[in-house]
């Protein structure tokens, strides 16, 4: 298990660690890359998998309450009418006309700079960790510039969705450090428009889903009436989604294509929403504990009224402590009916269903907890992460990297190393080895260096355990070194022993 205080790591070391061992690489990077998407390799498929099979069965098939199913990327373009996209799903923008580049407003932060009650100038910034002390020093240096006396009053941030129209001629674009390129915010659409057929003219408009949870409200009836559930019941989804995010940033947690997991949690319309909400907020924090992430990185932000949604109840995000900052990592939402009545309204079929106590018709309500899988796949590296101190055979001190993975989601379960590769024994008895291990589990078989390195090799992608097959294998009882890697301890162990370890720790 993970420590439960894991030393931060820089995003430098994270994004290095993941090229140099297959876990992710720029998308088309040998055409010098395509902002905002990414590839898995070898390594980073098999953990996302991991996440995702994690996800679903205890999402979907250890509960009795919940159902999955599959939709389109591209659905009919009024399914995305009726949920409010097409009109509302925007980021607030803002352009420099001098260097091109666009920002999103609400992370563009700028403040006047005030001198013994007069402003003297504006000074920018880019959202980070450190923006108001990137502020401030601007300000001291623009005081200085225009060698002005006096008190410099603390800057007082705001964002560019906050300046008044007089401002925005005044700020600082961050591209160039002038005033005067920066247009008024607007919104821009998230959403990727494709065309569907041979014509290309308004009638084929379509788009790429900008959120998996469309599928599971378009479908409600056909599943309600053909899967044997009945309210209070969730479907589930796990799929790509797409949003031509203006600044995709941070790596894999904000880019233009990636995978979501969600649910929506059918309840009755008079059943206590509040409950059922903090269930799932509980429920999904135990399932972020279950796959490794430490109570130490998780915290909880509760979205203030008046910034919710018009339809929304109650927003709840489980938060990550990720090393640029706690982000949204897992969005828990009170819907109320709105999707469903929208749905209603815009196809004109019915989504009210029957209950038989009371004998009414109703709209259920729902709850969705709503998470991406690329997140949750970052959150896991962060928390794993660990550089260590260790003595080699020699007695020497050298640096070990560590990803102390859950075996749950570890890419690789098991690493087989015969002791001696030019021992042919060793290495049939290895080789067996593996080949019933790979029936069940994602395996590994290295023969080559010393015995140490790879360890360290196995360390680096969070195998949690390697055995070695030795001349005590074959010569004495058939056991083998079994060594974990985060204690690095070894001990004898016998394959069946070996197979029940696995089937209780990594199921
Ligand atoms: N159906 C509700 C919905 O989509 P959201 O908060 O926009 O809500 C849910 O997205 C989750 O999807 C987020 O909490 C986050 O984990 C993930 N997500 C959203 N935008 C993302 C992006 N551009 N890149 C990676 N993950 C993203």
């Amino acid at each position: 298990m993970p420590d439960p205080t894991p030393p931060a790591v820089s995003m430098e070391t994270l994004v290095a660690l993941c090229k140099r061992r297959g876990f992710i690489f720029p998308s088309s990077e040998i055409y010098g890359g395509i902002n905002g998407f990414f590839d898995y390799g070898p390594l980073g498929v098999e953990l996302k998998k991991n996440i995702r099979d994690c996800w679903w069965s205890d999402m979907v098939r250890r509960r009795d309450d919940v159902v999955g199913i599959e939709t389109s990327i591209i659905m009919h373009p009024k399914v995305w009418e009726a949920s409010g996209h097409v009109a509302g799903f925007a980021d607030p923008m803002v352009d420099c006309k001098s260097s091109k580049q666009r920002f999103r407003a609400d992370q563009l932060f700028f403040a006047p700079v005030v001198v013994e009650g007069q402003v003297i100038g504006y000074v920018s910034a880019l959202e980070t960790e450190r923006t108001a002390a990137e502020l401030q020093e601007a300000a001291e240096a623009l005081k200085r510039k225009k060698a002005v006396q006096g008190k410099l009053a603390a800057v007082e941030p705001r964002d560019m969705t906050e300046a008044k129209p007089e401002e925005i001629a005044l700020i600082p674009s961050p591209a160039t450090g002038e005033p005067g390129s920066l247009t008024p915010p607007r919104a821009f659409n998230m959403m990727f428009q494709t065309n569907v057929g041979a014509m290309t003219d308004a009638s084929s408009v379509a788009y790429l889903r900008p959120e998996t949870a469309q599928g599971m409200f378009a479908d409600f009836k056909s599943v309600f009436d053909t899967g044997r559930v009945k309210v209070p019941f969730g479907i589930a989804q796990i799929g790509k989604s797409f949003r031509n995010e203006i600044t995709p940033r941070n790596f894999i947690f904000r880019s233009r294509e990636f995978e979501q997991m969600e649910m929506e949690y059918f309840i009755h319309e008079d059943a206590d929403w509040a409950q059922v909400h903090r269930e799932w907020i509980n429920w999904c924090t135990d399932w972020l504990r279950s796959i490794g992430l430490p109570d130490s990185h998780l915290s909880e932000y509760n979205h203030p009224k008046e910034k919710l949604a018009f339809y929304s109840r109650g927003t709840t995000d489980i938060m990550f402590r990720y090393p640029f900052g706690v982000q949204e990592l897992w969005g828990i939402a009170a819907r109320g009916a709105y999707d469903l009545t929208q749905h209603e309204k815009a196809s004109g079929v019915p989504q009210a269903i029957f209950d038989e106590t009371t004998k009414k018709k109703f709209i259920p309500h729902v709850i969705e907890p709503a998470v991406g899988v690329d997140r949750i796949f970052l959150a896991v590296l962060c928390a794993a992460y660990a550089e260590e101190d260790v003595k080699d055979d020699k007695g020497n001190v050298e640096k070990r990297v560590v990803l102390r993975l859950s075996p749950r989601i570890a890419p690789v379960k098991v690493a087989v190393l015969p002791l001696l590769k030019n021992k042919p024994e060793l290495v049939a008895r290895a080789r067996d080895l593996h080949k019933r291990l790979q029936r069940r589990y994602a395996v590994f078989y290295d023969e080559s260096g010393a015995i140490g390195r790879r360890y360290r090799r196995q360390d680096e992608i969070g195998t949690p355990w390697c055995v070695t097959i030795d001349f005590e294998t074959i010569e004495k009882d058939g056991s083998f070194t079994l060594r974990e890697r985060d204690s690095m301890q070894q001990r004898r162990i016998q394959e069946a022993e070996l197979f029940a370890l696995l089937d209780e720790q990594v199921f």
